[in-house]
């Protein structure tokens, strides 16, 4: 049931603490604290390629998992909505590894996706929320997420829990591969098993979310920005805003803004940046720059640090706790995915059942 929740979506949200912290107890071992590699047929530490596919936020847990897998294991990873793979007829080594990723694990288009990597002879591990599903039997190895049932329609713990047992897996691979040393996974792995306090603190103080929510229920569009691994969870928070508040949203990767979205902004379209303190934050933090010359409406999500160095030129800061830029997506999933909750509150959709969507996807 819903408990006190007003949505099965406000209630998975809240599922999130709890949930990553249980998928993390099982993919980390107790008393080394390193992660554990699923047991495959093959040597993963030897594999040469990675190919993914996946639907809707499934791809983009997927697409986020491509830049952790290539940063931190060293192994080159394509990344494709299951609907093209499938018809692209893309050439697979058959000792490179196929990777799905799907809740329902009866996506049609990832189902055809899987039968196809393995027509053309490679291994399939599936990251799979339903360990009854087609999916989960079809494949070779399932690294199942533990987020539970997911009843509202609009993905959110199971795609917190995709995103942190591929976390978990990058680790594997990376040590398995001696692409990072010891020291560096184990920092990594705490950074890790800082997530649920973090997630919870979230979840708390999500009254600055609602007032956010207020100010952007009237506009027409909304533009979300990330970079790296941040970029597909500017994809998710534009999703989420449109199939749950139907208000228009794209995501964009910050540094595209300049080839073409620009051109859209002006005072009455909201631009949302998901930008932790990293690597790339300055990067980010001048294309906001360029978007607040033309009188855009900058939000960002960021921490402390970063909160203050944007103070110039951000309208409304989110400051989410500190954290580590390898766990950061995971971290920010969560409040993006609430502030679409909230802008559907306002405007009073359905928010568990939005229209015109189905939660499993069963037809092409
Ligand atoms: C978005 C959403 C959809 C699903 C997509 C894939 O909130 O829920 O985009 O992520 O339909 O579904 P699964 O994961 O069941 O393959």
């Amino acid at each position: 049931g819903k408990g006190n929740f007003r949505h099965f979506m406000e209630k998975e949200l809240h599922d999130n603490p709890v949930m990553i912290g249980d998928t993390l107890n099982r993919m980390i071992d107790p008393a080394t604290r390193m992660p554990v590699l699923p047991d495959l047929a093959i040597d993963l530490a030897a594999i040469p390629r990675i190919t993914i596919s996946a639907c809707g936020s499934a791809f983009y847990a997927g697409l986020t998992a491509r830049y952790w897998l290539e940063e931190y294991a060293r192994i080159p990873v394509d990344a494709d909505v299951a609907s093209e793979f499938r018809y692209r007829a893309p050439p697979l080594a058959r000792d490179q590894l196929g990777l799905v990723v799907s809740q329902s694990g009866e996506t049609a288009d990832t189902m055809a996706a899987l039968r196809y990597m393995r027509q053309l002879g490679c291994k399939v591990m599936s990251v799979v929320n339903v360990p009854e599903s087609t999916m989960a039997r079809e494949s070779d190895l399932l690294l199942e997420t533990i987020a539970g049932p997911e009843i509202s329609v609009a993905s959110t713990k199971a795609f917190t829990a995709q995103l942190t047992v591929l976390a978990g897996f990058t680790l594997a691979l990376a040590r398995a591969r001696g692409t990072r040393d010891d020291a560096t996974i184990g920092a990594l792995v705490s950074a890790l098993m800082e997530l649920p306090a973090k997630a919870a603190q979230v979840l708390n103080d999500d009254e600055i979310i609602r007032a956010l929510a207020a100010e952007i229920q009237d506009a027409r569009d909304v533009l979300f920005f990330g970079r790296g691994s941040m970029m597909p969870i500017a994809l998710e928070g534009a999703l989420k805003l449109k199939e749950l508040s139907y208000i228009h949203a794209e995501g964009y990767p910050a540094g595209e803004m300049k080839h073409g979205p620009i051109a859209l902004i002006d005072p009455s379209v909201p631009v949302i940046a998901a930008i932790p303190s990293g690597p790339l934050f300055e990067k980010t933090a001048s294309n906001l720059q360029e978007a607040a010359a033309r009188g855009g409406h900058i939000i960002v999500f960021s921490d402390k640090e970063g909160a203050a160095k944007l103070a110039g030129i951000a309208t409304r800061t989110i400051i989410l706790p500190d954290c580590d830029p390898f766990v950061a997506p995971i971290l920010y999933a969560i409040p993006v995915q609430l502030l679409a909750y909230h802008v559907a509150m306002l405007k009073g959709t359905d928010v568990d059942q939005p229209r015109n969507l189905a939660k499993s996807v069963t037809v092409e």
